[in-house]
């Protein structure tokens, strides 16, 4: 028998320490928190990639952009392009057409809640009429970017944030240009740019165009690993607090959230979707195809559903997301972009309620086959959305894990909110939907509780074919000594665990439906005999399997690309008796060179 007492003690013990490490957490970012609350509720912004770099459409002088990435802003650099030559790109501007209106307009229809705007990118040009240097648009035309936007913002109602690149800048001759690092670089020159363009220009940005919610900064490195010092970065932090208190500020200031808690939200990288839930918040930025700026040659579109989900996943871990246009010289959004946007703000008029001021509830990410919960609190009703991404063909969800019965659900898609049929018992809910999804990309399914839904951590989640999937991933215990091997060979060899000692795996299940179950097992056995065996147990009812040689197998024709087979055996049925919670066991003691692969167990 396993010692699942013991277990669940230490288990118990850890998770009360890890509660008390994030409340003092949040603690610590109570004061950001509260000025970052409107960005927390809004989850859904606007980035805009617009300069002189969007008069080149990716390309100069016939030649495509240097680098695989596509980044169109960075043809300056990429391409070494001197600064008079790149100021030619102008000419391409119609001004009679751009309107940064446009831009909120389509944000607001997106249900976007605020943009930012690249003021100045890496090429040090700024979009508004600056009284520090020549390299802003005040030398070329009397239209002030910055001005209109902060009117638009103001008329529909959106937040205003600018993007504003203090690291990188290739026009000043002592700004950061990687070239630099051919170079003896001086500290003194760069701290003559900070003190001479960086800061004037920032203290431009925030005396005079009215609210500034948030400044964007993009440096990806920490100032360790740059030029940048942590005395300029404070510098700028207690200006940018002196002359706007409730602006918010990103961690690609170059100052981490962990190092300096007073940093508001946390950037990831660029197209980084979040992956675990965070108690601060936090913004992936992303784009519908590649490049920021607008290139002519860049065409793999995300589609719309990938879009939402996108959305979907970082909501239900607390975070946000910033989805960029990069319009065209004349100001024009390209279609693919805005027609996405479009179809995602249709989606949100339906379903905002599930995104807005919403955020992550307690079960893991991965545990539902069918998507993604999100959870909010609203007058004293507690909601979980369950975001159904592949409308079950059985017509049922199944919700593992919370263990309060839910008082209704509907679809939120249903203005008159009939009703859904369900079943409640132990750790499992039962949905029963209609045949047809009311929503062609993701729909809702609402589930109102009275008091917050209390869970039961560390199942596995009934899958919608009616399975359960035990994997090396969400095993309970036993794969501390046990090594995981990623997937690989273009995903032909699966992810498993190498089991090469004695070792004991276990999981946890809720059996909603008692009965008979076949239990299946797919591994890999490269030897040649079979020399040893594993069991799976569940209490004393013990399935014994002797390890099969499961050989190689062919991804690809022609290809030497010959790997290990992993094959699935029906090793035995196992009874559940009745409806509650059960405690899988398997065992495996290879000897030498007897390594096992061990892929999942499936129980159905
Ligand atoms: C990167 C790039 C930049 C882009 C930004 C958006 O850091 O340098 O061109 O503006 O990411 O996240």
């Amino acid at each position: 028998m396993i010692n699942f007492e013991r277990m669940y003690m230490m288990k118990y013990l850890k998770l009360t320490f890890l509660f008390l490490l994030v409340c003092t957490l949040a603690d610590a970012q109570k004061h950001t928190n509260e000025r970052a609350q409107w960005f927390t509720d809004a989850r859904f912004g606007m980035f805009i990639h617009w300069g002189v770099y969007s008069g080149a459409e990716g390309y100069w002088k016939g030649e495509k952009l240097r680098h695989g990435n596509n980044y169109a802003e960075w043809i300056m650099y990429r391409n070494r392009i001197d600064k008079d030559e790149y100021l030619t790109l102008l000419e391409r501007f119609n001004w009679d057409e751009i309107d940064p209106e446009q831009w909120v307009i389509l944000a607001k229809k997106s249900g976007m809640k605020y943009v930012t705007i690249t003021a100045k990118h890496h090429d040090g040009f700024g979009l508004w009429k600056s009284d520090v240097g020549d390299f802003h648009l005040g030398n070329f035309t009397d239209r002030d970017i910055i001005q209109e936007l902060s009117d638009a913002c103001q008329k529909h109602g959106l937040k205003l944030g600018l993007y504003y690149s203090h690291w990188v800048d290739w026009e000043h001759e002592f700004g950061w240009d990687h070239s630099k690092e051919l170079s003896d670089f001086s500290t003194e020159e760069f701290d003559k740019y900070w003190q001479e363009k960086v800061i004037p220009q920032v203290r431009e940005l925030l005396t005079n165009y009215g609210e500034i919610s948030m400044m964007w900064f993009d440096m990806w490195i920490n100032h360790s690993e740059s030029v940048v010092t942590k005395e300029q970065l404070l510098q700028l932090k207690s200006l940018i607090r002196n002359l706007q208190p409730d602006c918010i500020l990103n961690s690609r200031l170059g100052l981490s959230i962990e190092e300096d808690p007073d940093i508001d939200f946390k950037t990831l990288g660029d197209n980084q979707l979040g992956s675990r839930k965070e108690e601060f918040p936090w913004q992936s930025p992303a784009t519908v195809a590649h490049s920021w700026g607008f290139h002519r040659s860049d065409t793999e579109w995300k589609s719309t559903s990938t879009l939402i989900k996108s959305l979907i996943n970082n909501v239900s871990l607390n975070g946000n997301l910033m989805l960029n246009i990069g319009p065209r010289a004349n100001g024009e959004v390209p279609y693919e972009i805005s027609q996405r946007m479009l179809d995602m703000g249709k989606w949100l008029e339906v379903n905002g309620e599930s995104i807005y001021g919403a955020g992550a509830f307690d079960l893991d990410k991965d545990l539902h086959d069918w998507g993604r919960i999100t959870f909010k609190k609203e007058n004293n009703i507690f909601k979980l959305y369950l975001h159904v991404y592949t409308w079950p063909l059985e017509k049922k969800i199944p919700l593992t894990g919370v263990t309060s019965a839910p008082s209704r659900i509907y679809l939120l898609a249903d203005k008159q909110k009939s009703p859904l049929q369900f079943s409640h018992v132990g750790a499992f809910t039962e949905i029963q939907i209609p045949s047809l999804a009311p929503d062609p990309f993701v729909s809702v399914v609402v589930l109102e509780y009275p008091e917050y839904p209390q869970i039961s951590d560390n199942l596995v989640g009934k899958s919608v074919t009616g399975g359960f999937s035990l994997t090396p991933l969400n095993a309970v215990s036993g794969m501390s000594e046990t090594e995981i091997i990623p997937e690989s060979r273009f995903a032909t060899i699966p992810m498993h665990a190498l089991i090469e000692n004695p070792t004991k795996l276990q999981w946890r299940i809720y059996v909603d439906m008692p009965g008979t179950k076949n239990i299946d097992v797919s591994y890999s056995y490269q030897n040649e005999l079979i020399k040893s065996s594993l069991s799976i147990s569940l209490g004393n009812q013990i399935l014994t399997h002797g390890i099969q040689p499961t050989g190689k197998t062919i991804g690809e024709p022609n290809q030497n690309w010959i790997i290990d087979n992993f094959q699935s055996h029906r090793i035995g049925k196992i009874d559940f008796h009745e409806a509650g919670y059960y405690d899988i066991e398997l065992a495996v003691s290879p000897g030498q060179q007897e390594e096992l692969k061990f892929q999942w167990i499936w129980i159905k």
